[in-house]
């Protein structure tokens, strides 16, 4: 019988234990595609879902994990075939259905990407989740208009996973990106990613909100949300939008009309979970294609064992991690 090792999470009479287990693949969960699971990536996401009390899982125990890259080692569906290299983000990925944080991840086939042309199963972890959500980000920017000679664009929680994969797509396509941080020691690690100028959070929200002040930004990538956003948007020049991905300055949003009705500004709301696949393909090729970050991978990818992942889980819930972590297999 083939065992494999993985991080898992239960639940016995309201206490939490975690660890990494050995376990088979009667231990899966049901799908159409079994897959070797070559990088898995940490995100915010997965920090959420280790703690005891979280919203977001239903059922224990739960292998979290939201991304995952690999190989189709068994298929049941005509769109994969063993020895396919793959993507799987999203949907209930490492929420309520075992993700990435193991040897071994079964899938439905409606959920799995094939790994695009141009990208390796390492360079889509190091993407994964944050790094979709930063392309999709720009992505609907465009859509809404935006183009490189517009004028600066703002990202804010630029240290992060979502904020410096967007500062250096940005960059990459020509964009002049202003990066916002609390954390002044990444200033050159932001500048090295592509940032033409790097400011503090206070800058971009000093305390004191107003319902419009001086346009400052074409346009701004936002996994931060709060007050910080809502300072963002009395910010934006004419025709502007800010793409709003995440929480983690707060849930609240304090705004007022008038940056709406006088400026004409949109706020875009991304959401990589449910986003639809034929889409979600299209950003993927976008990913491996005009948005692709190769020569910035080294800098901003951080590789660890299973073994360090609780550790890690922890950093990234308290600000402490920089760019993106991924978890090695093999
Ligand atoms: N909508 C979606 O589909 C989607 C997908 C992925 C992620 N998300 C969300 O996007 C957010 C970022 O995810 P991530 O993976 O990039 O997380 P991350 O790597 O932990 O980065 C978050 C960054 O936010 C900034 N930050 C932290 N606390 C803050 C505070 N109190 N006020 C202002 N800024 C703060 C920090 O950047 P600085 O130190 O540089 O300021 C931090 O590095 C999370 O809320 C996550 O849940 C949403």
């Amino acid at each position: 019988m083939t065992t494999f090792q993985a991080y898992r999470i239960d639940k016995n009479e309201g206490q939490q234990q975690a660890g990494i287990e050995t376990l088979s693949f009667k231990d899966l969960p049901e799908g159409d595609v079994l897959i070797k699971v070559h990088y898995s990536s940490v995100n915010f996401k997965d920090g959420i879902v280790s703690q005891p009390d979280n919203p977001m899982v239903k059922e224990y125990p739960i292998v979290p994990g939201i991304d995952l890259a690999g190989e189709v080692v068994e298929s049941d569906h005509d769109s994969f075939k063993k020895g396919d290299r793959v993507i799987a983000t999203s949907y209930e990925i490492g929420v309520n259905h075992h993700g990435g944080f193991s040897e071994y991840a079964r899938m439905p086939a409606e959920w799995v990407v094939p790994l695009p042309d141009g990208l390796t199963l390492e360079e889509s972890m190091i993407y994964g989740t944050a790094g979709f959500t930063a392309g999709l980000s720009i992505h609907r920017l465009e859509q809404n208009g935006l183009k490189p000679e517009d004028g600066p664009v703002l990202v804010t929680g630029a240290s992060g996973g979502v904020g410096s994969m967007a500062v250096a797509m940005l960059a990459k396509r020509g964009y002049h990106v202003e990066a916002s941080t609390g954390s002044a020691e990444h200033t050159e690690f932001l500048k090295r990613l592509g940032a033409e100028s790097v400011i503090s959070r206070e800058d971009v929200y000093d305390g004191n909100l107003k319902p419009v002040k001086s346009a400052r930004w074409a346009s701004a990538v936002d996994p931060v949300g709060g007050e910080q956003l809502a300072s963002v948007l009395s910010q934006l020049q004419y025709n502007g939008a800010a793409a709003v991905s995440g929480l983690t300055g707060g849930t609240n949003i304090p705004t007022q009309v008038y940056p709406f009705i006088l400026r004409g500004i949109s706020l875009i709301g991304i959401d990589s979970v449910q986003f639809p696949m034929d889409e979600r393909k299209k950003v993927w090729h976008r990913l491996a294609n005009d948005l692709k970050t190769k020569e910035l991978f080294d800098d901003i990818k951080v590789v660890i064992g299973l073994e360090e992942l609780p550790e890690t889980l922890n950093q990234i819930l308290a600000g402490q991690t920089r760019g993106r972590t991924i978890v090695k297999f093999g």
